[in-house]
């Protein structure tokens, strides 16, 4: 168990605590692209480690991060006009472009230039994977992008959407990377959909609907032996279970930093599934969850099936 300080250290993660810096160290998803579906479109509110943001598609299909509160007398940009490369407060028509500029200023005489004196507070943005990502750490920190698998494949061969949960991010990570709740949380309490899918009788996998003997060695060995082997860019742990046999069955997630994971797969060839925790507060979070193939494009039935629950 952890200890109260460890656990608060751990959970908050706004601007200027222990964690909130070294998240913020790291490209962060603020938003599903088809989240600002077109040029212009109606800019979205977002919280993210407890800074109120907003994040709107400008003309060009630039999308910009900015403070959701005006910097004359703090309306919210929520309530402006997204139009032509930049975002009209509703107050008094300041206007902000994606990289925080003041590019309009109409309630000043334009020879005082006074525009060129505002900013907004505003974050590098880049898409990648289906996904918006900001960096809200120090210009000189900034690192490239997270090489997700997901992300370097045909748009053809992944499938991206999100979840949100009411549970701080690091519990949400713990959930995923721990195996052995898998016999118990996924396969022997689920009575409405076991009934249907009989998993407990005939083994069925509830991400992929196939009956497999990984699934007879989950339910049957509740005793996973755990084993955890740091690398350079996280860790993984391993839960090995009986089979009956001489050999173990050893389930492996992927814990990345700061906060990706990858479910354990069974098989060459199968979908992979992975996750990405972003703390809105310090007690609740997005999940973005991906899941992809390397080797062709998923089907139309794979997308839908895309589990918002993996282990
Ligand atoms: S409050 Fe935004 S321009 Fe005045």
């Amino acid at each position: 168990m952890l200890r109260a300080e460890d656990n608060k250290f751990l959970t908050e993660a706004g601007s200027g605590t222990g964690m909130g810096e070294l998240l913020r160290r790291f490209w962060i998803p603020v938003l599903l692209s088809e989240e600002l579906p077109e040029l212009d479109s109606d800019p979205k509110k977002i919280v993210v480690m407890g800074e109120e943001l907003l994040a709107f598609r400008d003309s060009r299909g630039v999308v910009g991060v900015i403070d959701q509160y005006c910097p004359h007398r703090g309306a919210n940009l929520w309530l402006g006009r997204n139009e032509e490369c930049g975002i009209r407060c509703v107050y008094h028509g300041w206007k902000f472009d994606t990289d925080g500029r003041c590019v309009d200023m109409p309630t000043s005489y334009p020879d005082l230039n006074a525009k060129d004196l505002i900013r907004i507070k505003s974050y590098p943005v880049r898409e990648w994977g289906e996904m918006i990502w900001a960096y809200m750490g120090p210009a000189d920190q900034m690192p490239e992008l997270p090489a997700l698998e997901m992300a370097l494949l045909p748009a053809s061969h992944r499938f991206v959407t999100k979840k949100w949960q009411d549970c701080n991010w690091v519990q949400a990570v713990e959930g995923s990377i721990d195996t052995a709740h898998f016999t118990f949380a996924h396969l022997s309490f689920e009575k409405e959909e076991n009934e249907i899918l009989d998993i407990k009788k005939h083994f069925v996998n509830p991400l992929t609907r196939v009956a497999t003997d990984h699934m007879r060695w989950i339910a049957e060995d509740p005793r996973p032996v755990i084993k955890i082997n740091p690398h350079e860019a996280g860790l993984t742990v391993a839960g090995g279970r009986l089979t009956g046999s001489d050999n173990i069955y050893w389930r492996i997630a992927q814990f990345l930093m700061p906060f990706h994971s990858y479910a354990p797969s069974s098989m060459p060839g199968e979908n992979m599934f992975g996750q990405t925790f972003v703390p809105v507060t310090d007690t609740n979070c997005w999940i973005y969850t991906y899941a992809w193939n390397p080797h062709r494009p998923l089907t139309d039935a794979e997308r839908e099936a895309t589990p918002t629950a993996m282990a």
